[in-house]
């Protein structure tokens, strides 16, 4: 099974529990800050749609969203939700872009989701096409983790317990591995129904290399922010909102 196949099957996997999963995300910060890059009248991609958790409350704030996903179950668990909003989908790669012509003021990837891209030149493949779709003066914004936030990198393996009640267990149990920088995960889920497995495999990237791939892809990094409030990157952030233009594009 290619790549494609293989993030379509994890993440179908994940689609009827995805949203309860992240329930305790508030995706609003997200949702404004988006929509003031777009500006009125601006028009949104976002790569690796999923459930629309970000598209959903953006559409809200009168930017039409177009969302990307290679999992049919996780966008069918967004039109449940989409009701009138002015949000289309599209299944498709990230890293295999059909532009179809179009441009964008505000293409997004959120949640770290561009580590779903396990090697790096679809990595690579996947910014090239982000600076070809991007409108004059449009901006690129991705938020992922810091690779070496407390708990991601301890070591080659862990076995983490994320919560314990008495009806109730979750473990997440995690395999590194340095030289590819791939993480491979399973969330375990026991609970007086059962046990469930829901597992994730991403190619994470330090923000040195996210600087240089998207240099040679023709963009450039205008700002960098600890949170979704703008709070300024320190030491010890755990995750970064970057915000890129095409090079040579007016700030
Ligand atoms: C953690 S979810 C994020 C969903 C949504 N962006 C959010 O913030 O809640 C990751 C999503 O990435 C999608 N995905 C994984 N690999 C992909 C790829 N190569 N191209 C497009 N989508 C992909 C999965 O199907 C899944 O819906």
């Amino acid at each position: 099974m290619d790549e494609t196949g293989r993030q379509q099957q994890l993440w179908d996997q994940w689609a009827p529990h995805y949203n309860d999963e992240h329930h305790g995300r508030d995706p609003g910060p997200a949702a404004d800050f988006l929509a003031s890059l777009a500006g009125a009248g601006g028009r949104a991609l976002e790569l690796a749609v999923g459930t629309g958790r970000i598209a959903l409350p953006l559409a809200d704030r009168g930017i039409p969203v177009t969302g990307i996903d290679v999992s049919p179950a996780m966008l069918d668990e967004l039109h449940r939700h989409r009701g009138d909003r002015a949000v289309t989908t599209l299944i498709g790669d990230m890293a295999d872009l059909d532009a179809g012509g179009e441009r964008y003021e505000l293409i997004y990837v959120a949640f770290s989701s561009f580590f779903f891209l396990m090697t790096q030149p679809r990595q690579a493949a996947c910014l090239q096409q982000i600076a070809g779709m991007l409108a004059p003066g449009g901006r690129f914004v991705i938020e992922a983790t810091i690779p070496r936030a407390p708990g991601l990198l301890a070591g080659r393996q862990q076995l983490a317990i994320r919560d314990l009640t008495d009806t109730h267990l979750s473990l997440s149990a995690i395999a590194h591995d340095p030289i590819a920088q791939t993480i491979h995960f399973q969330e375990i889920r026991f609970d007086q129904s059962g046990m469930r497995l829901l597992p994730v495999a991403m190619r994470y990237v330090h923000l040195s290399e996210l600087d240089l791939l998207a240099t040679a892809a023709g963009l450039h990094l205008t700002d960098r922010y600890a949170d979704w409030h703008r709070a300024p990157l320190t030491a010890t952030s755990t995750q970064h909102i970057s915000v890129y233009t095409r090079t040579g594009a007016t700030p």
